[in-house]
């Protein structure tokens, strides 16, 4: 629904007033700079083969490579059988194939990050990768890398993404690209860049879910702020290797994002050194030739400003032949360095419906069910149980000798329906609300996958407590008319577990931040009669309010489960008896009130005549999530990186030391500019700590590095993630863990000399297992000189 919106906003397009030199306004003054022309970089031998058949094409079989349609994937681009080279299959996304079946619905990127650990987010990617090419996807449309990154809570896709953090966004968008493509996938980074928030709709509902009379959002920021906090997690997937960057649907200090000089040409293929292609999001394409000679490569997924349009804008001179060349350079190098013209699996599913087939303007496409899931639902619940951050703990869990259990709640339940409410699982919101769907697993839109089944919180608490001779009471209603049920099965339990959720959809950012459906009623009227005490799950696709309730005597629990996919009900369970010893850790902070975030950090007012673009100012600068929070010293409800255990630990022996190593995990390597010799991904100095398990059982801990500059660089925030290493340790274990800090992770964006350099003062570290608990402090210049031993 959202891109036929979006589609239907491009006929307005050439209305709208165009200045060409708004494109390159505030971060480029040259507007005659068009870009290098790709080379391969460490590509050169996908990039040679590349150029040799591109010798041989014509100007029309250029142009059908960059222009994808739709067919039997979200959108296909042109081939040229002639020269064997095929169309390529694109679809979404980062929670696993969406739009088809036979495919395991996986935590939420978001969810995951919560694990703070490296294996399990790349092995995750790994398994992801695989199920995408068995479908014979070509380029999965994801991962979601920084765009949104997390600047606001009130952002309705910041579930899709990692962390608001860049360091621990950075180093899972790194993992990620690198994983999914070892199955020989080529993986898209989306959305580029400073897509914080949903555009604004006034329009009415469509009828099927979808928005209307929307506009695009001018995300206002300047350089510092592009290259310290929105850049490096797309920085990192370069090096990782991805072939594809999607353009998002925002401008970017006024110029569309996908015709941004700026964005495109500068940073991403000159100072980021990319050789992949930059295609559009769906409906992002604002025009040919700016496009075309701004750095966009391929437009998806209609011929809307490319295919004829472009032969046209080609055959009158408007943009070089070279320039053309260079497109179809970008899309092939990527597709022969990823090996796909060896034995990749042709496409064997259709995007439409999960029939057999599907005819579409005479095309019948088919879907053969093709199961290549393996193992993965174990892994994915291992990812869901690992991801669940155990936020408050009386004692309740794990839960032990007990007889009586209440479950409720409608996010208890089985959905009502997988995959039949829509095909963007928009139902879940329409505007009657008729069809609250039970539990919670994954957000709505691009970010979904259908599950083949959804293990329900309940079916899974059943199961478990059969084993145990346990009885299982519920309520899955959440409304005024069960109210006295609710009350009677709550009195009559032991312990009571509340489901409670928010549903988020791209095209919708939030309104407030409570929970969905009265949860918090549920929640009180649940601690109001309850025997014993009240263990809350929430099933939520990022922050929410909980002073309502969190005090109160009888709440002895709370986890944060986020979405986290098809095995949420076998996850759960494993965490509340134990199982699983909860590890994870808040990828972001949880606030006490709405006042705590800079107000207005949405907007959500249209802009004036004179300048129809709302103009959203990241004015907040490099201070999102908790360096907000800090700079303002305000006290969270949960903060960044907080998690509890079902054992203890204790850290000593903090030091950190000269000890260079170069660089051995960069895949394409990037043009950053930068002082000093060493490589900017460079380890220069590593910090240690020890990790003890001081308590009665075996458990993971996330050991977490803080850094503060030097106070002569006065835009940065109090202090910034560092680095963090989780050793899994049986009772009075202790192991050593090393934090190695790059000279990226070192250094500041010095705007004036344009390029990245180590302040020279005093730099502070801590160590600890949350950014409000960092018990462990040193002090040390920091300086080059491991160069030496070059
Ligand atoms: C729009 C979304 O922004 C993008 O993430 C997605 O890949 C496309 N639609 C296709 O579904």
């Amino acid at each position: 629904m959202w891109s036929v919106f979006k589609n239907a906003l491009l006929l307005l397009a050439p209305l709208l007033p165009f200045n060409p030199d708004s494109q390159t306004a505030h971060l480029d003054k040259n507007a005659t700079y068009r870009g290098p022309l790709a080379d391969g970089g460490a590509w050169i031998d996908a990039f040679q083969r590349a150029r040799a058949i591109v010798r041989n094409m014509t100007i029309e079989e250029k142009v059908n490579l960059t222009t994808a349609v739709l067919g039997p994937c979200q959108a296909n681009s042109g081939g040229v059988p002639r020269l064997g080279i095929p169309g390529l299959c694109f679809n979404d996304g980062p929670a696993g194939p969406r739009y088809t079946d036979f495919v395991t619905q996986w935590p939420s990127a978001f969810t995951a990050a919560a694990s703070f650990d490296r294996d399990l987010i790349e092995e995750r990617a790994v398994r992801i990768g695989k199920e995408f090419r068995g479908k014979g996807i070509n380029v999965e449309l994801g991962p979601v890398t920084g765009g949104p990154l997390g600047r606001s809570p009130y952002a309705g896709r910041n579930w899709e993404a990692f962390t608001p953090d860049p360091y621990l966004s950075s180093t899972m968008s790194f993992l990620t690209v690198r994983g999914m493509q070892s199955s020989g996938l080529i993986t898209c980074a989306k959305h580029y860049i400073l897509y914080e928030q949903e555009p604004i709709c006034t329009g009415p509902l469509d009828g099927e879910g979808g928005r209307t009379d929307c506009i695009d959002i001018s995300s206002e920021v300047d350089d510092k702020t592009m290259k310290e906090l929105y850049l490096p997690s797309f920085a990192e997937t370069i090096r990782a290797g991805t072939g594809a960057i999607m353009c998002s649907y925002n401008r970017i200090n006024g110029t569309p994002a996908c015709q941004s000089n700026d964005a495109m040409n500068r940073l991403l293929k000159d100072e980021l050194g990319f050789q992949g292609f930059v295609l559009s999001d769906f409906g992002a394409t604002h025009s040919t030739v700016p496009s075309a000679l701004n750095g966009m490569d391929m437009e998806l997924p209609g011929e809307y400003f490319y295919g004829q349009r472009l032969l046209k804008a080609m055959r009158k001179g408007e943009i070089p032949q070279s320039r053309l060349d260079d497109m179809v350079h970008r899309i092939l190098t990527p597709w022969f360095a990823s090996k796909q013209y060896t034995d990749y699996p042709a496409i064997n599913y259709q995007k439409y419906d999960l029939a057999d087939k599907k005819e579409i303007n005479g095309h019948v496409f088919r879907n053969e069910h093709v199961n290549n899931k393996g193992d993965n639902y174990l892994f994915a619940r291992k990812v869901a149980a690992e991801s669940t951050v155990l936020l408050k703990n009386s004692g309740v869990l794990p839960l032990k000798s007990i007889r009586r259990i209440g479950v409720f709640g409608t996010d208890a339940d089985y959905p009502h329906t997988l995959s039949g409410c829509g095909p963007d699982l928009f139902c879940l919101v329409a505007s009657d609300r008729r069809y609250w769907n039970g539990t919670v697993t994954i957000g709505g839109g691009s970010g979904a996958a259908y599950a083949d089944y959804v293990a329900a919180p309940l079916e899974a608490i059943t199961l478990r407590a059969r084993q145990n001779g346990i009885r299982v009471d519920h309520v899955l209603h959440d409304d005024p008319a069960h109210f006295d049920a609710i009350g009677w099965v709550a009195y009559q339990s032991e312990v009571c577990l509340v489901f409670v959720s928010v549903f988020l959809v791209e095209g919708w950012d939030r309104q407030h931040l409570r929970l969905d459906k009265g949860g918090e009623e549920l929640i009180k009227r649940v601690e109001g009669s309850c025997s014993g005490e009240v263990v809350v799950v929430l099933h939520t696709g990022g922050q929410v309010l909980i002073e309502d309730w969190i005090n109160l005597p009888k709440i002895g629990a709370v986890l944060f489960a986020g979405y986290p996919g098809q095995e949420t009900g076998n996850a759960i369970v494993d965490v509340l008896w134990g199982d699983v010893n909860p590890s994870a850790k808040l990828p972001f902070t949880m606030g006490k009130s709405a006042t705590d975030w800079p107000t207005g950090n949405i907007v959500r007012e249209m802009g004036q005549k004179s300048d129809p673009y709302p103009r959203a100012f990241f004015s907040e600068g490099l201070a999102i999530d908790y360096k907000w929070f800090d700079k303002w010293d305000i006290e969270p409800r949960y903060e960044f990186g907080f998690g509890l255990s079902y054992t203890t630990f204790e850290m000593s022996g903090f030091s950190i030391a000269e000890n260079y190593q170069p660089v051995s995990d960069t895949i394409q390597p990037t043009n950053e500019r930068y002082e000093g010799k060493a490589d900017l991904y460079d380890v220069l100095y590593v910090a240690r700590v020890n990790v003890t398990n001081t308590g009665k059982v075996a458990g993971a801990e996330v050991a977490q590095l803080y850094m503060t500059f030097p106070s002569s660089e006065v835009e940065q925030p109090p202090k910034h993630l560092r680095g963090y290493n989780k050793p899994y340790l049986e009772p009075g274990q202790t192991q050593t863990v090393d934090f190695p800090l790059r000279k990226k992770d070192l250094s500041v964006w010095d705007v004036e000399k344009q390029h990245w350099r180590i302040p020279k003062r005093i730099f502070t570290f801590c160590a600890g297992n949350s950014s409000r608990s960092l018990p462990l402090h040193l002090e040390t210049q920091i300086r080059e000189s491991a160069l030496l031993v070059i």
